[in-house]
């Protein structure tokens, strides 16, 4: 069960959760470290393999994910938050990636301030969409606030993000601890994003692995390692999606390794 301090105590951690292991949060805890890119690229390697792909901007009041694809959907997040729209009218095909999109809304603070029971509503709705994907990814936002941790309670794992930078290791683990504290039934997995090569990843990992490990006694495993690489600033700068623009440079590949470890639910 939910603690009494847990944002998400309408979502009991004991209760069956139907469709949950359809469901990965992109986290990270320190922002700008490449979850909305990871998010984008992950669902696009997931579509390409043949899988039903939901890609759910969750970063509420500062999406991004249609920004970096250049799309201007007319239906988004803002219409399911007033009730005009159900989640299923709020969806998008991005037929371009061939996964479908719930966008946000950037700058609105009626979807950045939603309050806990009626997010809690949202989440629900979400796991019945899910009923029709094979994936549903959760771009989260950064931070660790309520929202974060409301979707984070709801995805069946978490693919927690950080770089080698001393900040993104220990912010990454604190959300860890976060969630921890939280009573988060998500699994938790971590990608290394921007390495410089994929023996530094190995060491930023086992640096947050060791952590993990000596002061809250879980061992996450590792989901994969992205270098970094300029292809991906560039498919940004372009707004379109790096799988698309380049398919077989370095962090393509890495992120298609990492779409190859994800069974279908
Ligand atoms: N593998 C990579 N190689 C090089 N640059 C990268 C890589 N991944 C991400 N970036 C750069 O990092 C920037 C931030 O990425 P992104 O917006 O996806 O991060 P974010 O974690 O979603 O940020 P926020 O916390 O603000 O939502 C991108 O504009 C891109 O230039
Ligand atoms: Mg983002």
């Amino acid at each position: 069960m939910s603690t009494a301090t847990s944002p998400a105590a309408d979502l009991p951690a004991s209760l069956p959760r139907p469709n949950a292991n359809k469901l990965l949060a992109i986290a990270s805890g320190k922002g700008g470290v490449g979850k909305t890119c990871l998010a984008i690229s992950i669902a696009h390697a997931l579509a390409r393999r043949g899988r039903r792909t939901l890609l759910f901007d969750a970063d509420l009041g500062l999406a991004n994910v249609d920004i970096q694809l250049g799309l201007m959907p007319s239906r988004d997040l803002g219409g399911v938050v007033t009730g005009r729209l159900t989640l299923a009218e709020a969806t998008t095909p991005f037929d371009a990636g061939g996964f479908d999109i719930v966008a946000g809304r950037s700058g609105c603070g009626r979807l950045a301030g939603m309050p806990p029971a009626r997010l809690a509503l949202l989440g629900e709705q979400l796991l019945a969409t899910a009923e029709t994907y094979d994936h549903v990814l959760l771009d989260l936002g950064a931070g660790l606030e309520q929202t974060v941790r409301q979707f984070s309670q709801l995805a069946g794992s978490c693919a927690v993000v950080t770089t080698d930078e001393p900040t993104a290791i220990t912010d990454a683990y604190a959300f860890i601890k976060m969630a921890q504290a939280d009573r988060t039934p998500s699994a938790m997995r971590i990608i290394v994003n921007m390495a410089t090569s994929r023996r530094d990843g190995e060491r930023t990992f086992g640096a947050l692995l060791r952590a993990c490990e000596s002061f809250l006694k879980v061992s996450p495993e590792l989901l994969g390692i992205v270098r970094r690489d300029l292809r991906v600033r560039e498919a940004i700068r372009c707004q379109t999606p790096l799988l698309t623009r380049f398919p077989t440079c370095e962090a393509a590949a890495d992120v298609e390794a990492i779409a190859a470890r994800l069974p279908a639910a």
